[in-house]
């Protein structure tokens, strides 16, 4: 007799729903204890309390595929999103595949040009290479963020954005970029990688341009271990960069549908930020603002201290009360005096650092062969032979920025914490008009600046 199908209401072959084994379990869990480095016999203690407690239920680790739709990572960026107060904000791997996404959503490509400072990460200007585009590299001022006069005597008919990059947390003068994007119809990209949480004039930074991109690499203000943010005001530029940073849009809302406008699937990346990363970064992000609030309250303690002598100056700021303010930035006569405060400074205890620009440092546009010598994955040369590219290519040479070169090799900053207590403050002050009111004597009188 033929057998009845279970579709036809005859009886199931397989009866039993298979138990399925969580993919991450106690060990998964226990790894990430063991980052923390517990007292001995804590590990122990937390191991049989997960134990005890473990419901078997594992957790999502990819975004996408939440099962309540509420992931971590999504958590996170509606957590930005009000941080910021923007309407779109997307989390990736990086800072520098958002700088990608951003160029790329923007329609940076090939036949246009990206400007970008001299004195940022190289992240920065590799990105635009990336993004199959030619960088112009644009002097700094002294206020060691963009020279927004450099800036406009390098726009050409070809510019498509300007990069900014508010560095060691320093605001740039955004008041003269957004003037001249709007005067010439160019892409506002913040480079915010090292001032997270910081200020211009009221806004944060981040969120004057078109787009801003965040770092959570491991030495920046917040962070966790790798990972980006990137914010946005207008829904289209964020569509594109979802696109890209999800190779093609795989997981967006509606995933299977066809483009709803032209440019708005193509071929991408994966940037996706996973949901260890964004638990960290979520955490991590409620901390902001008391960080860089009790940062911005030590500057101010130890600055209004200060009484320098004339063979040294503060940095131009551009917005005083803005900035993150990690740290506070002295540019001395010469690259002699820096050097000799530093280590002066150093042996009062107190921290600084100077850029030698003879010494290789990727912060330095001079040390970006990278981009200098037009190097390129592959021997075609792409984007520097691009056929669609009809300007003329930059003269790159390691001095084609002079004014660069000179801020930043007299220019010496002392490092600012949030942990120094007003008697730190006080006494840092009086360290930094201690060393600049002898050097200043010595070098009046041109007598060696240390005797040692
Ligand atoms: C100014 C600047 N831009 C971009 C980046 C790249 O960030 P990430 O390491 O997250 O890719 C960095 C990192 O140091 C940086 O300092």
């Amino acid at each position: 007799m033929e057998e009845k199908l279970a579709i036809e209401g005859g009886p199931k072959a397989k009866t039993k729903e298979t138990q399925g084994i969580p993919k991450y379990g106690i060990e998964e869990l226990m790894e990430l204890v063991k980052l923390w480095g517990l007292k001995p016999g804590t590990e122990q203690l937390v191991r049989n309390t997960l134990e005890k407690a473990w419901t078997g239920k594992s957790p999502h680790l990819f975004r996408y595929y939440h099962p309540d739709g509420d992931s971590m990572t999504r958590r996170f960026e509606m957590e930005c999103s009000k941080f910021f107060d923007v309407p779109y904000v997307l989390a990736t791997n990086s800072c520098t595949s958002a700088l990608i996404a951003a160029l790329v959503a923007a329609g940076v490509g090939p036949g246009t040009e990206v400007i970008v400072p001299s004195h940022t990460f190289f992240a920065s200007a590799s990105a635009i290479v990336v993004a199959k585009a030619i960088p112009v590299i644009a002097e700094i001022d002294d206020s060691h963020t963009i020279d927004v006069q450099d800036v406009e005597r390098k726009i050409t008919p070809y510019t498509k954005a300007i990069i900014v990059v508010h560095m060691k947390g320093l605001p740039c003068d955004m008041d003269a970029i957004m003037n001249i994007a709007k005067k010439h119809n160019l892409v506002v990209i913040e480079d915010v990688a090292q001032a997270a949480g910081g200020w211009y004039k009221g806004k944060r930074l981040g969120t004057i341009g078109d787009i801003g991109c965040f770092s959570l690499d491991h030495y920046k203000v917040i962070a966790s271990g790798e990972g980006g943010i990137m914010t946005f005001k207008d829904e289209w530029l964020y569509t594109r960069a979802q696109s890209y940073h999800d190779t093609a849009a795989c997981w967006r809302p509606n995933r299977y549908e066809r483009e709803r406008k032209e440019g708005e699937l193509f071929a991408g990346e994966n940037y996706r930020m996973s949901e260890l990363q964004a638990a960290v970064a979520f955490a991590q992000i409620q901390k902001l603002d008391r960080i860089v609030n009790t940062l911005r309250k030590n500057y101010k303690k130890i600055i209004s201290k200060l009484d320098l002598p004339e063979t040294v100056r503060t940095l131009k700021d551009n917005d005083p009360d803005g900035g993150c303010r990690y740290v506070l930035g002295l540019l001395w006569k010469d690259k002699e005096m820096a050097l000799a405060a530093r280590k002066a400074l150093e042996a009062e205890g107190i921290w600084g650092s100077t850029h030698d620009t003879d010494v290789r440092d990727w912060h330095v546009y001079k040390y970006w062969e990278h981009i200098l010598e037009k190097k390129t994955a592959t021997k075609e040369g792409c984007p520097y032979t691009c056929p669609y590219y009809k300007g003329k290519l930059p003269d790159y040479s390691p001095d084609m920025c002079p004014d660069t070169l000179d801020y930043l090799g007299r220019s010496l900053f002392i490092g600012i914490s949030q942990n120094y207590t007003d008697e730190d403050c006080e006494q840092i002050a009086y360290g930094i008009n201690k060393v600049a009111k002898v050097l200043s004597e010595r070098k009046t009188k041109n007598q060696p600046l240390l005797n040692v």
